[in-house]
């Protein structure tokens, strides 16, 4: 299997209840490698731009403010088969569908508080990494 990388967010519902150690220990444990991770906070526009690819869906108005709440923590998470594996070790988006164990059943408060972002495909990941990182800030 390729190693590969993906793009991760810890939106600010889990950053306002100081779950980002929480949320690293469980990738940690999973075996990925944090090779980036900053804290920020999106204005409107940036949160309107990153999600673009939800346009036409009737939550993005709300998620775009949802997501300028407060600081989030983007990282790049390195590991064989990153994508699919951050996206089993999150949950699926709704939080009260996720499986025990997963960071959206523990932490997710709702669906449009769920805690945590991760690419879905490995174009997904290019586009969503070079968004917030650039190369000088990426750990070889
Ligand atoms: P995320 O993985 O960040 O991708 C888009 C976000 O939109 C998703 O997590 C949810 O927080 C939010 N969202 C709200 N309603 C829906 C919905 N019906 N389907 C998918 N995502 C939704």
């Amino acid at each position: 299997m390729a190693v590969q990388q993906t793009l991760s967010i810890i939106k600010p519902d889990a950053v306002r209840r100081n779950l980002i150690g929480k949320i690293n220990s469980k990738i940690e444990e999973s075996g990925l490698k944090i090779i980036a991770q900053k804290m920020i906070r999106l204005t409107k526009e940036q949160s309107q731009a990153f999600y673009i690819v939800h346009a036409e869906r009737s939550f993005y108005e709300d998620l775009c403010n949802n997501m300028t709440l407060g600081p989030i923590v983007v990282q790049i998470l390195e590991g064989e088969n990153a994508i699919q594996l951050y996206r089993d070790i999150m949950g699926v988006t709704n939080p009260s569908n996720a499986a025990p164990g997963t960071i959206r059943y523990e932490y997710g408060e709702s669906i449009d508080f769920n805690s945590v972002h991760g690419s879905d495909s490995l174009e997904t990941s290019c586009t969503e990494i070079t968004f917030f990182f650039s190369q000088i800030e990426i750990f070889r």
